[in-house]
């Protein structure tokens, strides 16, 4: 593990004497200037650095780091942070280094021997980048690496966070390069058809896309080989234009695999049918570790209508278009094809901010004492998935992660008492298992008060009391295995319920029952209070029901 930073210049707060009167050293984290050229994000902005600070660490920020990104030395400043000029300095007076890209050769010579780097790496493509990392004997974890597929992960999943900021982006350069509106409008100088909108992958950047485009006014469809997207590009108000040939695209994990010769044949056929018909193309498919699958060709450029915008996000996989230039934005048979590599960098605030609270999460999952030492814990699945060489030894690729994400309830135990006033994810007293000898002094008293009503009741109070008994039962199954997001649409099933009061309530109230010799008109009256207080349930929960669904469309 790290131990001291030199406190050289720190704000202060990296020395507090205990009761010992023993000298606690605190890390530093630094943050230097991205040198990558055209790389306007910085690794952490000021909201940011008091959260670090509250956790215990120094954090120092290299002089006009976050300039592009519109954070000053000043703001930094003010947030607690020290503001050190020129980066040898910066690299070399920090224990832990924040970054966003990979380092360049020159940064691995900067980073101290065995410090700790967290960025983006990507290890399969570079692999004499670990091996020289390694050589200085560091501790790396790349944020790229995490395995995603664990819920308790996506707090810290930099690729998510910076994917969305992409699509979300790839429609304001598409809208920049088009030269209509998104919305159908009617005006006083004419009626304007709405733009139509076609994705190809729905993945995270193309979901963020079909959200922004959708919100924007236009009308959306997206295809995907993975079909268990199509729920959410509906959701996010998209249609989902299926593939005339079946074959199952998922390839585990949220990605893609390779499909068929005679699938990609079928999906060309629509792609050129959508090319014909859409006015703005978005293109985000990705296989991970293989080129950009071509879904565009120049036939298809050829065939959209003049003025008609392509974004092909997977520039530089080599583009899911044949006629993209990587970086550039062209103009080909009266067709903007935009493919443009940075898209997240031209919205470096908002992707910096993103990123920057990733890593902070990180840090707290590192840190859970609080006391500005990181603890890189190779036994919890998501560090280990992330660090990628470990005091010198490289530890990439980490073992696959065990199936299915499972809630870490026993990994949150010993960190529950600190914890407690964090409110953390909902894992709380609350959801802890009842102790089993209380949970056997329940089902004792409710056996003995069965059998003392069993006993003492008429026999036609029982079999009422019997259903009654088991509808709590089944009741209590069906709510208590209802995860707490889903309560909501369970509305529509207490409707039902309702529906079926209502039924009871109808039969009772009819005048039959005064036929059947039964002039009782007080049940009729409570039959009929049944009915309009039931009548108020069901549709005043359909109204509920039906405002809550339309805050997700738009
Ligand atoms: P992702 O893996 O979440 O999504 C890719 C989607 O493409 C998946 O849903 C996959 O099923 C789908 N797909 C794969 N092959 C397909 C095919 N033949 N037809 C239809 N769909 C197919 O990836 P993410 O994070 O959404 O990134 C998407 C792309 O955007 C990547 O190429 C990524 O490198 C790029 N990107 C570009 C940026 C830029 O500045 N230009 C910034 C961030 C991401």
């Amino acid at each position: 593990m790290q131990t001291g930073a030199n406190s050289q210049g720190s704000s202060g707060n990296s020395a507090a004497a205990g009761p010992s009167d023993a000298v606690k050293v605190v890390q530093r984290i630094g943050v230097p200037r991205e040198v990558f050229p055209g790389e306007k994000r910085v690794a952490t902005v000021p909201e940011v650095v008091e959260k670090l600070i509250k956790l215990g660490f120094t954090v120092a920020v290299e002089s006009g780091a976050g300039d592009a990104a519109n954070f000053s030395d000043e703001v930094y400043r003010a947030a607690g942070a020290e503001i050190i000029t020129g980066a040898a300095a910066l690299w070399a007076a920090s224990d832990i280094v924040f970054k966003v890209r990979g380092p360049t050769a020159e940064e691995v010579g900067l980073l101290r021997d065995g410090g700790t780097l967290v960025s983006f790496i990507w290890p399969a493509q570079n692999p004499d980048l670990l091996q020289q990392l390694s050589a200085k004997k560091t501790t790396v974890l790349a944020i790229d690496a995490l395995p995603r597929t664990l819920s308790r992960a996506q707090k810290m999943d930099a690729l998510t966070s910076q994917a969305g900021v992409a699509g979300y982006r790839a429609v304001i350069e598409a809208a920049n390069a088009f030269g209509r509106f998104f919305s159908g409008q009617i005006t006083a100088a004419g009626k304007v058809p709405p733009a139509k909108v076609f994705i190809a992958g729905a993945g995270v950047a193309g979901l963020a896309a079909i959200g922004t485009a959708a919100s924007l006014g236009a009308i959306v469809r997206a295809n995907d080989t993975r079909a268990e997207v199509a729920d959410q590009v509906v959701s996010l108000g998209g249609e989902f234009v299926k593939v005339d040939y079946v074959e199952e695209g998922s390839g585990g994990g949220g990605y893609a695999k390779v499909m068929s010769e005679g699938f990609q044949q079928a999906q060309r056929e629509m792609y050129a049918k959508q090319a014909k018909d859409v006015d703005i193309i978005i293109t985000t498919a990705l296989i991970p570790g293989k080129p950009a699958p071509k879904l565009i060709t120049a036939e298809m450029v050829k065939s959209m209508k003049p003025g008609s915008v392509i974004v092909d996000m997977a520039a530089e996989q080599g583009g899911n278009c044949e006629l993209t230039e990587p970086g550039q934005a062209v103009v080909k048979h009266g067709v903007t094809i935009v493919g443009y590599t940075d898209l997240v960098s031209r919205l470096a605030k908002q992707s910096s901010t993103l990123y920057a609270t990733n890593l902070f999460r990180l840090t707290e999952e590192l840190c859970k004492t609080k006391d500005g030492v990181i603890n890189v814990n190779m036994e919890d699945e998501a560090i280990r998935g992330l660090t990628v060489t470990k005091g010198g030894s490289v530890t990439w690729p980490a073992p696959a992660p065990k199936v299915v994400a499972a809630p870490a309830a026993a990994a949150a135990k010993p960190a529950a008492a600190p914890a407690a006033k964090k409110g953390g994810h909902g894992h709380g007293a609350a959801s802890e298992p009842m102790a089993g000898s209380k949970l056997a002094i329940m089902f004792g008293v409710a056996a003995a008060l069965f059998w003392l009503i069993g006993a003492s009741a008429p026999k036609e109070f029982l079999s009422h009391f019997t259903v009654f008994v088991l509808a709590c039962f089944v009741g209590y199954m069906v709510v208590w295995n209802v995860k707490p997001a889903l309560h909501t649409p369970l509305m529509s099933v207490t409707n039902a319920i309702s529906s079926i009061i209502a039924i009871g309530a109808l039969v009772q109230v009819s005048p039959m029952s005064e036929a059947l010799g039964r002039p009782n008109d007080l049940i009729s009256w409570v039959a009929a209070a049944g009915i309009v207080l039931t009548s108020i349930n069901m549709f005043g929960g359909f109204a509920v029901t039906q405002r809550m669904l339309a805050m997700f469309r738009k």
